[in-house]
C-alpha cells in the first residue's frame, strides 16, 4: 500500500473513532451519516438537521413566481442558530411552530456567495435540543435559476405555460429555503396550486388527472436529499405504459413518448435482478419542452426528459436506463458531497450498461460502452493539457460551482474504473458486493473515503489494490494505462466502410441494419480525419445528416462538420434551428464551440442573442462563459 493510501486509511479511522467516541454527545442523525462539512451548503447539521418539509405553493404564471411556506422539521442539539441555504429568495415571515402556538422569530440573511447563495440564520427563543418546526412564509424571484417558466409559444402545444425545476446540484435553494446538501435527507409533503386546467407533478406520488381547482397535494415518504426536489406544472396528460410506469407530456407527444417509452418495466426487472427491488413504488417519466437543459434528471418517482430522445425507434433509450439507474445509484446511495459526484454518476453509467447488456444483449451494451471510451478518450485529452487537476475522480470543487464537476470524467472515467474492478475480481463477486453495497448505504450518503474503506473491507486486498493503480485511478489525473477496451463486433463493419469512404466517398456499403450507435461511431472517426469540401458534400447527398431527424447524429455531425468549414445555407439554417430549438447543454456547448473555434464566432453570437431566452439559467450559464 503506498503513501497516499495509507494516509487516506488513516484519516478514515481517524474520523470514524471520533465519530464514536463523541456518539454519546452528537445527535443521532438518523436520517445521515456525514462526517465531512459539506463545501456547498451553509447549513449546520451538527446543531439542526433537516428531516421533513411541508411545502404549501402557489404558482404565479403572470409574474413567474412561486409564493407560499415551507414548513420544516428539524432535529437539534444545542442548536441557538439554525442555518439555512437561499439564493434570492424573498424570506417574508419565519415562525417556530410550537404544539398549537405559532411564535415569530428572528431571522437575518448572512454571508452572500455568488454560487453558494445567502446564508439565512433564524434564531429560536431559546437553545433547542431534539424536534423543532419553523414556517417560512416566502416567494421566488422571477429569475430563480432552478426554475424555467415557459410562455405558450415556448412549449409544443402552444396553448399554455410552462413551469419546470432542475434542482441539481444547487439549485434547489432558489425555490426552497433548505439545508441544500447532498449528505442531508428528509421526507416531503407539498400542496401545490396551480392555475386551472393544469397538472402539477412531484419528485412524489402523482395526479394522473387534471384537477378541478388546479390543487394537488403530494407525497414522498422515503427521504431524500434536496436536489432531487421537483416540480412541473403544465398541459399535461398521462398514460400509462405498465404495471408501474406510465409517461407524462403535453398531450402532442403523449402516444410518441408511450410508444418510445414502452420497454421501462423490462428495464425495471433487469435491473432489480441485478442490484435489488426498487424502492420508489412507481417510475413514471416526464417528457418537457425542448429547453429541458439535461438528457435526464432522476428526480425519485419522476424522471424528467429531454423530448430529443423520443427518435421515433426507441435507440436512445439507454437514457432511461441510466435515469432509472439512479433509484440506486444516487437516489439510494446518494454522493455525501459535490466532490464525491463520480460515485453517482460513474455508477449509474455502469449499471445502465448492465441493464442494456441484460435487456439488449451484449452486442448492444459494447457499442454504448466503445462510445464512452471514445468520449472519455477526447476529454482526458483536452483537459490534460488545460486543467489536469479536473481529470481527477476525486475532484475538489471547494470554492467552485459543483456544475464544473459535471463531465464525461465523473461519468466515463467513474464507469471505466467499476470496470476495471469487476475485470479484477469477476463479474459474480462485483455484483454480490455491488448488491450489498445499495442494501448497506440505502438511503444514506457517501463520500469517496467512504466507499474507498467499503471497498477495502468488503472486496478487495491491498495487492489488489495496487496491482489495479486504483489509488491512481480515484486520485490521479489521466487516464491509467490499464483502462479496459471494447471492440464491438457491430464496430467492425463501421470501421470497414469509413476506411474505405475516406478513399473514395461513393465506396458502396450496406448500411441499413445500422443503429444510433454505429452511425455515431461513424461520425467520430469521420471527425478524426480532415476531410475536402466535395466530400463533406458527397457524404451529405448521400447520409442526408443534415436532415437527420435523431438529435443525436444531427448534433454529432454539426461537430464534425462546422471545423471542417462546412457551410451552404441550408446548413447554416439547420445549424440555427436546432439551436434555437433545443436547450439540451450536452448539444448546445460543442456546437457553439466548433462556431467559435472555425471563425464563425460572429454567426455564433447571432444565434445565440436569438436563442438564449429560450434557455434554461444552467446553460445560459454554461453558454455565456464561452463568449466573454
Ligand atoms: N443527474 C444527471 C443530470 C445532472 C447532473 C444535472 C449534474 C445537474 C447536475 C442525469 O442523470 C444525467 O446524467 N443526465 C445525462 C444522461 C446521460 C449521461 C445518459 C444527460 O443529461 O445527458
Ligand atoms: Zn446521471
Amino acid at each position: 500500500m503506498n503513501y497516499l493510501m495509507k494516509n487516506h486509511l488513516l484519516l478514515i479511522s481517524v474520523l470514524v473513532f471520533f465519530n464514536t467516541s463523541c456518539q454519546n454527545k452528537s445527535i443521532e442523525f438518523s436520517n445521515t451519516n456525514m462526517i465531512t462539512k459539506d463545501p456547498h451548503s451553509f447549513a449546520d447539521p451538527e446543531k439542526a438537521v433537516v428531516n421533513h418539509l411541508d411545502l404549501d405553493l402557489k404558482a404565479n404564471f403572470n409574474e413567474n413566481i412561486l409564493s407560499g411556506t415551507a414548513t420544516i422539521s428539524f432535529k437539534c442539539l444545542d442548536a441557538d442558530t439554525i442555518r439555512l441555504d437561499t439564493y434570492d429568495l424573498i424570506i417574508k415571515k419565519i415562525e417556530a411552530l410550537n404544539s398549537k402556538d405559532i411564535i415569530p422569530l428572528d431571522f437575518h440573511l448572512g454571508q452572500n456567495d455568488p454560487t453558494l447563495g445567502t446564508e439565512l440564520l433564524i434564531f429560536p427563543q431559546k437553545k433547542i435540543t431534539g424536534n423543532y418546526t419553523i414556517i417560512v412564509s416566502y416567494e421566488t424571484s422571477p429569475n430563480a435559476k432552478a426554475l424555467q417558466w415557459l410562455t405558450p409559444e415556448q412549449t409544443n402545444g402552444k396553448t399554455k405555460p410552462f413551469l419546470f425545476t432542475q434542482s441539481q446540484a444547487i439549485l434547489a435553494r432558489t425555490w426552497i429555503p433548505l439545508q441544500d446538501s447532498p449528505g442531508i435527507r428528509f421526507t416531503y409533503k407539498a400542496k401545490i396550486q396551480a392555475p386551472r386546467g393544469m397538472m402539477a407533478l412531484m419528485s412524489a406520488s402523482n395526479p394522473t388527472e387534471l384537477s378541478d381547482d388546479g390543487s394537488y397535494e403530494f407525497e414522498m415518504n422515503e427521504p431524500i436529499p434536496s436536489y432531487l426536489m421537483a416540480l412541473a406544472i403544465g398541459d399535461l396528460a398521462f398514460q400509462s405504459t405498465g404495471p408501474r410506469t406510465a409517461v407524462y407530456s403535453e398531450p402532442s407527444m403523449l402516444k410518441s413518448a408511450a410508444w418510445e417509452f414502452a420497454e421501462t418495466e423490462k428495464m425495471i426487472l433487469a435491473a432489480e435482478k441485478l442490484y435489488g427491488p426498487y424502492q420508489w413504488e412507481r417510475y413514471d417519466l416526464l417528457v418537457l419542452p425542448a429547453s429541458f437543459p439535461f438528457g435526464g434528471m432522476e428526480n425519485p418517482r419522476l424522471t424528467f426528459l429531454t423530448p430529443t430522445v423520443i427518435a421515433g425507434d426507441r435507440s436512445l433509450v439507454a437514457l432511461i436506463a441510466h435515469e432509472l439507474a439512479h433509484s440506486w445509484s444516487g437516489n439510494l446511495v446518494t454522493n455525501g458531497t459535490w466532490n464525491d459526484f463520480w460515485l453517482n454518476e460513474g455508477f449509474t453509467v455502469y449499471f445502465e450498461n448492465r441493464i442494456m447488456e441484460s435487456v439488449y444483449g451484449k452486442g448492444y451494451s459494447d457499442m454504448l460502452r466503445k462510445l464512452s471510451y471514445s468520449d472519455l478518450k477526447s476529454e482526458i485529452k483536452e483537459f490534460m493539457n488545460s486543467k489536469p487537476n479536473d481529470t481527477k475522480l476525486s475532484i475538489d470543487l471547494v470554492g467552485r460551482n459543483p456544475d464544473d464537476g459535471v463531465t464525461t470524467i465523473a461519468y466515463d472515467k467513474g464507469f471505466h474504473l467499476l470496470l476495471v474492478i469487476e475485470n479484477l475480481v469477476g463479474r459474480e463477486k462485483f455484483d454480490l458486493f455491488l448488491k450489498n453495497y445499495f442494501k448497506t448505504y440505502k438511503f444514506k450518503s457517501i463520500t469517496t473515503s467512504e466507499f474507498v474503506k467499503y471497498l477495502m473491507n468488503n472486496l478487495l486486498n491491498e495487492k489488489q489494490w495496487e496491482m489495479a493503480d486504483l489509488e491512481n485511478w480515484i486520485y490521479g489525473t489521466g487516464l491509467p494505462d490499464n483502462c479496459p477496451k471494447v471492440h464491438p463486433k457491430r464496430f467492425s463493419a463501421v470501421e470497414n466502410a469509413i476506411e474505405n469512404i475516406l478513399i473514395n466517398p461513393e465506396y458502396p456499403f450496406n448500411s441499413s441494419e445500422w443503429s444510433t450507435h454505429e452511425w455515431l461511431h461513424f461520425l467520430n472517426i469521420l471527425g478524426e480525419n480532415e476531410i475536402a469540401q466535395n466530400d463533406l458534400v458527397k457524404l451529405d447527398s448521400r447520409f442526408n445528416f443534415t436532415n437527420a431527424q435523431n438529435s443525436e447524429i444531427l448534433s454529432a455531425w454539426f461537430v464534425i462538420a462546422i471545423p471542417q468549414n462546412y457551410e451552404n445555407q441550408y446548413f447554416n439554417k439547420k445549424i440555427e434551428e436546432f439551436l434555437v430549438k433545443v436547450g439540451r447543454r450536452k448539444f448546445l456547448t460543442p456546437i457553439y464551440q466548433a462556431l467559435i473555434h472555425s471563425g464563425r464566432e460572429e454567426f455564433a453570437k447571432q444565434v445565440y442573442f436569438k436563442a438564449r431566452e429560450g434557455y434554461h439559467s444552467v446553460a445560459q450559464e454554461t453558454l455565456d462563459d464561452l463568449f466573454k
